[in-house]
């Protein structure tokens, strides 16, 4: 291969990523393609800060986008979900911590404070289990949150391990809302 058709096929895979970063929908659980996750090309990992337009996200549905060469996955939670969240005593938790990239690292692992919107609806986490790394899937488990086949570990409705070899939640990466409709990660 030449080194100008090398080149364009950096741009096409360019092009590829920062359209799926800009909001392809891939809603409910999804398997991250292995290929994917162990080869980030050097175009996506520039990428440090992307806007993703949540506009399609439906209650009871989840995005999940690629950053940084990782999924993450943008879920917009039902009251159901929120209000399971909300209601689990701490003293359950396996880790104590919010793991939100947002807040101070001791800040207790609240549904509050791992939540991207007030009102609980909006939840943005890392897709990587703290465990070995796999990607967990949606709307499964015993915790009516996330689940990872690899090894078995079971994640809530707020992205906290519950059970299974995974140490610490899922992680909350730096994001923020710039409107209504668009997130911000990083
Ligand atoms: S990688 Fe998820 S349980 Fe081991």
């Amino acid at each position: 291969m030449s080194h100008a058709e090398d080149h364009e096929g950096s741009r096409r895979d360019f092009l590829f990523y920062a359209t799926a970063g800009a909001g392809a929908v891939a809603a409910g659980a999804a398997i991250w393609p292995l290929a994917n996750q162990m080869n980030p090309s050097a175009d996506v990992q520039a990428l440090s800060s992307i806007r993703v337009d949540v506009s399609g996200v439906d209650i009871g549905t989840q995005l999940t986008v690629k950053w940084l060469g990782k999924p993450v996955f943008i879920r917009r939670r039902t009251e159901d979900e929120i209000d399971y969240a909300r209601g689990v005593p701490l003293s359950d938790l396996v880790d104590p911590h919010a793991e939100n990239e947002n807040i101070a690292a001791d800040s207790p692992a609240t549904d509050e404070n791992r939540a991207l919107s007030e009102d609980g609806q909006w939840l943005v986490m890392m897709g990587v289990c703290t465990h070995l790394g796999c990607v967990p899937l949606g709307e499964a488990g015993d915790f009516h949150g996330w689940f990872c086949p690899c090894h078995g570990s079971h994640y809530d409705s707020a992205g906290r391990i519950r059970k299974g070899p995974a140490p610490r939640n899922l992680e909350v990466p730096v994001a923020k809302f710039l409107d209504d409709s668009t997130i911000q990660l990083g």
